[in-house]
């Protein structure tokens, strides 16, 4: 099959090209590389290096034929959504617009969606169902919230099939160990440094961290005929403390050092795991990765690839 991965330089795109090669489907990346890497995508599929806002994306899409198109670009960072919530817009809502257009113009067949457990909000109740109320607390919350809406309607007045996943936390080799956001990728690569980790808050604060090899193949599930139009949960189903990630992390890194600990953060969820059995029922998913051996994994990852400090 004929697929179009948007964001397929990025952490979690990237593995989920490589599902997608892996599963013997002919894959194309549209990434402007704002955070993905060139060598993160497989050499077997054909990056176009371009903004999903940029007019040219239609070009491509009349070239690449994709019969599915798999987005997973966008502004990723919370904070950053709250410092600048027109560009956080511009890009996951009128890129996502822009991208959508393109995809009914050209007779796609299905969009699947990386959304995310910010949708929520502070949950009232856990585990987080799909039927859980929609309150975010970040406008990065909102814009990836409101693409769920087009998808629905796209489906029912056009006919664009879709399924939308709601990522929890994930984690894993290739997560950015320098941005503000992925803790995993933070604590693992300063602790190989030999630096100082802060955990913001009282470090009780709960989430529900998944292995991106097990997101990675929920893509691949869902891009044939499986996979509901709807949302669909993905997550292990239990909260892990950042307390508790940290002791892992330091014993998997040999790393001796206490944690220091600094303000909470503003728009941040304190407490939140998702119920999976909707994954589970339409999808025949569940996760597979525990966390000893995923952050065993990521913790290989960064010590062989260099978690050097940027200069
Ligand atoms: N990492 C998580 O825990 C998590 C949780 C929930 C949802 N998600 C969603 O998963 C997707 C991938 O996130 P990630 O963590 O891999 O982040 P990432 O930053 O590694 O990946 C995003 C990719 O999109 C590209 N990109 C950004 N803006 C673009 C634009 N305007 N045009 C073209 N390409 C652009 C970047 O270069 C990057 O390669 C995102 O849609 C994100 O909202 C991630």
């Amino acid at each position: 099959m004929r697929i179009l991965v948007t964001g397929g330089a990025g952490f979690i795109g990237s593995h989920v090209v490589d599902a997608l090669v892996e599963a013997g489907h002919d894959v194309a990346v549209v990434d402007n590389l704002a955070s993905g890497r060139r060598a993160n995508v497989h050499p077997a599929a054909r990056l176009h290096m371009l903004d999903i806002r940029d007019t040219g994306l239609d070009a491509i899409v009349t070239r690449e034929r994709p019969e599915v198109i798999v987005h997973h670009a966008a502004q990723v960072d919370v904070r950053k959504s709250t410092a600048e919530p027109i560009h956080d817009a511009e890009i996951n809502l009128l890129g996502t617009l822009h991208l959508l257009q393109c995809a009914l113009r050209h007779g796609v067949r299905k969009v699947v969606y990386a959304s995310t457990a910010a949708v929520y909000g502070e949950p009232e109740y856990l585990p987080v169902d799909e039927e859980h109320p929609i309150r975010p607390l970040c406008e990065y919350g909102v814009s990836k919230h409101t693409v769920e809406h087009y998808l629905h309607m796209y489906a029912v007045n056009y006919g664009l099939d879709y399924t939308a996943l709601r990522y929890p936390n994930v984690y894993g080799p290739r997560q950015d160990p320098h941005g503000e956001a992925g803790v995993v990728a933070i604590f693992a690569g300063k602790m190989l440094r030999g630096e100082t980790c802060v955990i913001n808050g009282d470090g009780n604060q709960g989430r529900d961290f998944l292995y991106v090899a097990d997101v990675a193949r929920a893509n691949a599930m869902v891009v044939g005929e499986a996979g509901p139009r709807a949302v669909v949960n993905l997550g292990t189903g239990v909260a892990t403390t950042i307390n508790h990630l940290f002791e892992h992390l330091a014993a998997a890194t040999g790393y001796a050092r206490p944690a220091v600990y600094g303000p909470a953060k503003v728009g941040e969820t304190y407490r939140i795991y998702h119920a999976v059995q909707r994954a589970a029922d339409t999808l025949g998913w569940r996760p597979e990765v525990t966390l000893d051996d995923g952050l065993a994994n990521t913790v290989r990852y960064f010590a062989e690839h260099g978690a050097a400090a940027r200069p």
